[in-house]
């Protein structure tokens, strides 16, 4: 038996370079060797106000972006969390056994929240619960995820160990899985933040479907550290992010592109940044055009029915401990 993933994004704005290096390209190499379950998760997106039609929309060009990018309906299932009302069903059984502070303490409620807890949405605080459910329904044993989920993925494995020890063994406990290249990919305009879909200014992301001249100016406006040599260097983060980002893009060991750009400066550093990650992206674009609605619409129904049937089964089982059903 293949052991089994899952893992998901939010159908909210835009992809970025970011989500793919840190997340999807990972989700592609994973699939073969393990039973995969990529899920777009819209109910985590109505943690913040959505306008419905844009809600809508984004879902199905979110599968458009798993597809081109490589996720493949025959090997794994590619279906949206609404679509297997379970996850929601889930998600309150655990509430009840999440404790208060433990959500309190989350860095992204904290971050999202802004501290402002008499106004802030409820949702906002119990994601991380939706988010242990959509985990635990499929007995999941790997989750690859960027740094930025890493927290969010103890509080499941803690969640998941308190109710198999009140109610039995039910769960299977999974494990990260965080890339040990690019698994926290940096704005370029402040390599202190990561590259963040909800960034207001644009030019600190590249988004995934940006054309060949806004990815070269944007990378000619990235921030860069003092100092001119073109290496990984911990203590000058903007220009370790913008190495980072090459060495993916490329596919390159970080010894590779340290001799390439040996005795080069940024002026030849970025526009060779930028034309990389332009190759990088081309396929890709090139491919997300040509899944039309109803083929999209197609794969993921056949996703929720399959999804439905495995998550339906976990969900039974925890009903039956708990004394919810016979
Ligand atoms: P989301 O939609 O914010 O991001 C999707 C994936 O992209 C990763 N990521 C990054 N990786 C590297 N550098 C960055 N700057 C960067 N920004 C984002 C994220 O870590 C994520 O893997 N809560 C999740 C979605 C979710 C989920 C799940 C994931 C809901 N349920 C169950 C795994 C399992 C989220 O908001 O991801």
């Amino acid at each position: 038996m293949k052991k089994r993933i899952f893992s998901g994004a939010q159908p909210t704005g835009k992809l970025h370079i970011g989500n793919y290096l840190g997340a999807l390209k990972n989700w592609v190499a994973l699939q073969d060797d393990y039973d995969a379950l990529y899920c777009i998760v819209n109910l985590h997106s109505i943690t913040l106000p959505q306008n419905p039609d844009e809600l809508r929309r984004n879902t199905l060009d979110l599968a458009r972006v798993y597809l081109a990018a490589g996720l493949d309906p025959s090997r794994s299932i590619i279906f949206v969390q609404s679509d297997v009302p379970q996850h929601a069903e889930l998600a309150w059984v655990l509430s009840c056994i999440t404790r208060l502070g433990e959500l309190e303490r989350m860095t992204q409620f904290k971050d999202k929240g802004k501290g402002n807890t008499e106004r802030v949405g409820v949702g906002l605080l119990t994601y991380p619960v939706l988010m242990a459910a959509d985990i635990l329904l499929y007995q999941t044993d790997l989750v690859p995820v960027g740094q930025d989920q890493k927290q969010h993925l103890e509080l499941c494995r803690d969640i998941a160990e308190r109710f198999n020890r009140d109610f039995g063994e039910t769960f299977r406990i999974p494990d990260p899985y965080i890339p040990k290249a690019g698994a926290s990919i940096k704005s370029l305009l402040d390599p202190e933040r990561k590259m963040s879909k909800s960034d207001e200014n644009a030019n600190g992301s590249i988004f995934l479907t940006d054309d060949a001249d806004t990815i070269l100016k944007k990378f000619k406006r990235a921030v860069t550290d003092s100092g001119t040599a073109i290496t990984f260097d911990e203590s000058r983060p903007a220009i370790n992010n913008l190495l980072t980002i090459y060495q993916l893009v490329t596919d390159k060991t970080a010894e590779e592109c340290v001799v390439h750009f040996e005795g080069k400066g940024y002026g030849q550093f970025k526009p060779e940044l930028a034309e990389a990650v332009i190759e990088f992206l081309r396929p890709f674009q090139e491919k997300v055009q040509h899944f039309d609605d109803e083929h999209v619409t197609n794969i993921l129904k056949e996703g929720a029915e399959k999804a439905r049937a495995i998550a339906a089964v976990t969900l039974q089982d925890v009903y039956s401990r708990m004394g919810i059903t016979r």
